[in-house]
C-alpha cells in the first residue's frame, strides 16, 4: 500500500524538478511532494485563470522555485533542470487537450513532442543519479474502437493530433532511453527513465473548459442543463490521486532498482469499473442532490475514440500498484470538493490526500 509514511522516506528532502506544476494535475502533486518534505522546482507557464487550482492553494509558496517559461525552450530547460541537481523529474507540462489539438496542431505536437524531447536531453547533461517518470496518457494506442483492453505492447497510434503528438512523445522517450539512458551504461548516466500511461482523471480543482466534470459542477452550480457530447462513451475515470500515486510510488521502486522498472505502465481503473458519461453524469447529480441534463444532437462531432479501457496488470504485477478509490468514490469525491463553498481549497485538497493515502486498495 502507497503510504504518505512510506513515500516520505523516498522525497523528505529530496529535489523534485516538476514540469507543468501550475496544471490541474500539477497543483494537486505540489501538495503531495510539500507534505512530503520535498524541495520542488517548478517549470511551466503561468496558470491560465486567477481561480486555478494552483492559485487557490498558493502555489509558489509550497514550491522552492517557480520557473514561468515555454517547455519548447530547449536551452531554458536545460539551464533550469541541470541548475537544480533534481533526484526525481517528474514531466507533466503539455497541450492535453483533444479539442485544442484539433484547433492548434501544430503547436501540440510542439509543446508535447518537442517538450518532451527538451526534458529528457536536459537530463544527458544532468551528472547526478536522478529518476524521470515522464507523463503521457491512455490515449497512446491505436485505437479501433474495438473494445480493445489496451496492454503496454500494443500498437501506439493517434487519430486526433492530440493522441498522436502523446504516441509521438512515448517514441521519443524510448529512443531516448535506447541512446542515451541504456540499462547497459547505467553506472555512466545514472538515469533511469519510465513512461506512465494514465487515463481521464477527475478531482476538485480543475476549471478547464471542456472537461466533463468541471462542465457538470459549474451547470449545476448555475441550475443550468448539463450538456453531454457523447453519452454513451465509456472512460476509465479515475480521481486524480491515483495516477499521482502511483507516478511517486513508481520512482520510488526506481530508487531502489534504477533498471527493473525503465518502461511503460498504463495506470486506470480496475476492468469492471468503467461507466459511461451518462451513468458518470447521474452519480455526480445525484451527490450533488440537483441538477439535470440534456444530450447534444449535433452529428458533426469531432472523431474522438468511444471506448477506452486499459489493462493495468503490469503495474499491479511489477509496481504493487491498484486503485482505491472506485469511479463511484472518485465522482463522489469530485463533487464533494466543488460543492463545498466554506472550505479553502488547500484544506479540502490535504484532507482528500490523507484520506486517499489511508485508504487501503
Ligand atoms: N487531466 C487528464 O485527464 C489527463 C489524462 C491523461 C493524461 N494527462 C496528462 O497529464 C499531464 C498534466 O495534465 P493536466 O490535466 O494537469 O493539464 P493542465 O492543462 O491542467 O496543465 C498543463 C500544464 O502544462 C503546462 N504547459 C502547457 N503548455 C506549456 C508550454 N508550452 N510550456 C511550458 N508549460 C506548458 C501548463 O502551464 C500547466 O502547468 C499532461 O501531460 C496531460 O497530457 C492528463
Amino acid at each position: 500500500m502507497v503510504t504518505i509514511e512510506h513515500l516520505g522516506k523516498y522525497f523528505k528532502g529530496k529535489k523534485v524538478f516538476l514540469t507543468g506544476h501550475t496544471g490541474f494535475k500539477g497543483a494537486w502533486m505540489v501538495q503531495i511532494l510539500s507534505m512530503l518534505g520535498a524541495e520542488i522546482k517548478g517549470y511551466a507557464l503561468a496558470p491560465e485563470k486567477d481561480g486555478d487550482l494552483y492559485n487557490l492553494i498558493n502555489g509558489n509558496a509550497l514550491c522552492q522555485s517557480s520557473i514561468v517559461h515555454d517547455i519548447r525552450d530547449a536551452e531554458a530547460v536545460r539551464r533550469e533542470l541541470v541548475r537544480f541537481e533534481p533526484d526525481f523529474v517528474f514531466h507533466f507540462a503539455a497541450q492535453p487537450l483533444v479539442i485544442r489539438g484539433y484547433e492548434e496542431p501544430l503547436y501540440t505536437f510542439e509543446v508535447n513532442g518537442q517538450g518532451t524531447a527538451n526534458v529528457l536531453d536536459a537530463l544527458k547533461f544532468l551528472e547526478k543519479r536522478s529518476v524521470a517518470v515522464m507523463v503521457t496518457t491512455d490515449k497512446v494506442y491505436e485505437n479501433l474502437d474495438d473494445n480493445t483492453l489496451f496492454k503496454e505492447t500494443d500498437k501506439l497510434g493517434g487519430y486526433d493530433p492530440y493522441s498522436a503528438s502523446k504516441a509521438v512523445a512515448e517514441i521519443i522517450i524510448s529512443s531516448y532511453r535506447s541512446s542515451f539512458f541504456n540499462h547497459e551504461k547505467i553506472d555512466v548516466h545514472q538515469k533511469s527513465i519510465a513512461s506512465v500511461r494514465a487515463g481521464n482523471v477527475i478531482g476538485g480543482g480543475d476549471f478547464a473548459d471542456n472537461r466533463i466534470v468541471p462542465d457538470i459542477v459549474r451547470a449545476i452550480k448555475k441550475n443550468d442543463l448539463v450538456t453531454l457530447r457523447n453519452p454513451h462513451a465509456t472512460r476509465p475515470w479515475q480521481h486524480v490521486l491515483e495516477p499521482l500515486g502511483a507516478y511517486l510510488l513508481l520512482a520510488t521502486k526506481m530508487v531502489d532498482n534504477d533498471v527493473k522498472y525503465n518502461t511503460s505502465y498504463n495506470l486506470g481503473p480496475k476492468k469492471m469499473d468503467v461507466l459511461t458519461v451518462e451513468e458518470l453524469t447521474r452519480i455526480a447529480i445525484a451527490k450533488a442532490g440537483k441538477g439535470s441534463y440534456q444530450i447534444e444532437e449535433n452529428q458533426n462531432k469531432l472523431h474522438e475514440a468511444s471506448n477506452l479501457m486499459l489493462d493495468i496488470d503490469k503495474a499491479k504485477r511489477e509496481l504493487g500498484w491498484w486503485p482505491k478509490f472506485d469511479s463511484r468514490t472518485a465522482i463522489e469525491k469530485t463533487v464533494e470538493w466543488y460543492l463545498d463553498d466554506e472550505t479553502d481549497a488547500t484544506t479540502k485538497c490535504q484532507r482528500q490526500i490523507q484520506e486517499y493515502f489511508e485508504q487501503h486498495n
